[in-house]
C-alpha cells in the first residue's frame, strides 16, 4: 500500500477514535437510553384505552355518592371523558359506567406513533386531572377528601366485530351490575334488610326474579329508571341541530342507546365506516334528559376557551 494510503488510513482512524472519546466524555451516560423499548402498537387495530378509578367502593362511601348510582358523580365521570375526547380527536367512541370510561381510537390513528405507553399515560392522567378540576362543578355540596386515582389500559381489537363485541360486554355488564344493585339498596333501604339479609334474597335469581322483586315489593318498573343507570353513557362526536335548518355546531353528544344491537351500528354509520361525524338532534326543552346538562355544560366551556366547535 502507498505510503500516503496508510497515512490516509491512519487519519481517520485517529478520527474517529477522537469523535468516539469526545462524545463518551461529553455524554458517558448516554447509553442507558438504550434500554428504552418502542412500543408503536401494531397498524391498522382499534386502540382501546380503560381507565378505572382504584377503590372507588370506598372513595364513593367516603363522598356519600347516592346508591346504586349517583347521577352527579356520574355525569362527572362523562365530564372528564368529554374533556379526554376533545383533546385527543382521534377517539371516536367513549363508553362509561359506574367508575369506568373505554375510549376507542380510530383503526388508522397514527397519533404520538401510536407509542402504547404514552397515549395510555396522557389519557389517564389527563381524565384523572379533569376529573379532579371540574368536581365541584358536579359536587358542589361535597368536599374532596384526597386525590382520586384511576388505572389505565390499552387493549388492541383487530376486528370490528371484536370492538363490538368488546362494547357488548362492558355494557352488558352495567345491566348485570345495575339490575343487581338496584334490587339490593332497595331491600337495604326500602325494606330495611342488612347487607347480608339482601344478598341471601338476591343469592341464585335471574334477571326476571330481581325484575319481579322490584315491581312487586317496591312498585319499580326497571325499565323506567334512567337509561344512564341501565345503558350507561356514549360519547359521540356529532353536527347537532336543533331543527333541520339550524346546525349549532360540531359537539361532544352523551347518548345512552343500546349497542349491543345492530341498529346502534346502523344509525351512527360513521364509527365502522368511512369517519365523517354523524348528525344529531337536540332538544333543548326535554328536561328528562340527563345529557342535555353535558351537552349545555360543555357550550359553556367551549365558549369559555374560545374554542370553536369546528375544531372538536
Ligand atoms: P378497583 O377498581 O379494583 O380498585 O376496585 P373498586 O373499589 O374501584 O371496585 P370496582 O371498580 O370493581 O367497582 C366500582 C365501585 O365503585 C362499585 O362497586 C361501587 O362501589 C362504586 N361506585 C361506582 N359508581 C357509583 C355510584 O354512582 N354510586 C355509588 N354509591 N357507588 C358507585
Ligand atoms: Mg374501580
Amino acid at each position: 500500500m502507498p505510503a500516503c494510503k496508510i497515512l490516509k488510513n491512519k487519519i481517520i482512524t485517529e478520527l474517529i477514535k477522537c469523535f468516539h472519546t469526545s462524545k463518551m466524555a461529553c455524554s458517558r451516560y448516554e447509553y442507558v437510553k438504550t434500554y428504552e423499548r418502542e412500543d408503536n402498537i401494531l397498524p391498522n387495530v382499534w386502540i382501546v384505552v380503560r381507565v378505572d378509578g382504584k377503590g372507588f367502593h370506598k372513595f364513593s362511601k367516603i363522598h356519600n355518592f347516592e346508591k346504586p348510582n349517583d347521577e352527579n358523580a356520574l355525569n362527572l365521570m362523562n365530564y372528564a371523558a368529554m374533556t379526554v375526547m376533545t383533546e385527543f380527536r382521534d377517539i371516536v367512541l367513549s363508553f362509561g359506567q359506574s367508575d369506568e370510561y373505554s375510549f376507542v381510537f380510530r383503526k388508522e390513528s397514527n397519533i404520538y406513533n401510536r407509542r402504547a405507553s404514552k397515549l395510555l399515560s396522557y389519557v389517564t392522567s389527563l381524565f384523572t386531572s379533569a376529573y379532579v378540576m371540574n368536581w365541584m362543578m358536579f359536587l358542589p355540596k361535597t368536599k374532596l377528601q384526597y386525590p382520586p386515582c384511576f388505572d389505565g389500559r390499552v387493549v388492541l381489537y383487530p376486528s370490528d366485530q371484536n370492538l363490538r363485541d368488546y362494547l357488548s360486554w362492558r355494557q352488558a355488564d352495567v345491566h348485570i351490575n345495575n339490575l343487581y344493585n338496584t334490587a339490593f339498596w332497595n331491600l337495604v333501604q326500602q325494606a330495611g334488610l342488612t347487607a347480608r339479609e339482601a344478598e341471601a334474597e338476591l343469592r341464585g335469581t335471574i334477571s326476571s326474579d330481581k325484575n319481579e322483586l322490584l315491581f312487586s315489593k317496591f312498585g319499580i318498573n326497571y325499565n323506567n329508571l334512567p337509561t344512564m343507570f341501565r345503558k350507561g353513557t356514549i360519547l359521540l362526536r356529532k353536527r347537532v341541530r336543533t331543527s333541520p335548518d339550524d346546525c349549532i355546531g360540531q359537539l361532544i353528544v352523551p347518548m345512552h342507546e343500546d349497542m349491543i344491537r345492530n341498529q346502534f351500528w346502523n344509525t351512527h354509520t360513521e364509527l365502522l365506516g368511512k369517519y365523517l361525524p354523524g348528525e344529531y338532534l337536540y332538544n333543548c326543552n326535554s328536561t328528562e334528559d340527563l345529557s342535555n346538562i353535558l351537552l349545555e355544560k360543555q357550550m359553556e366551556t367551549l365558549k369559555l376557551n374560545n374554542i370553536k366547535k369546528e375544531e372538536l
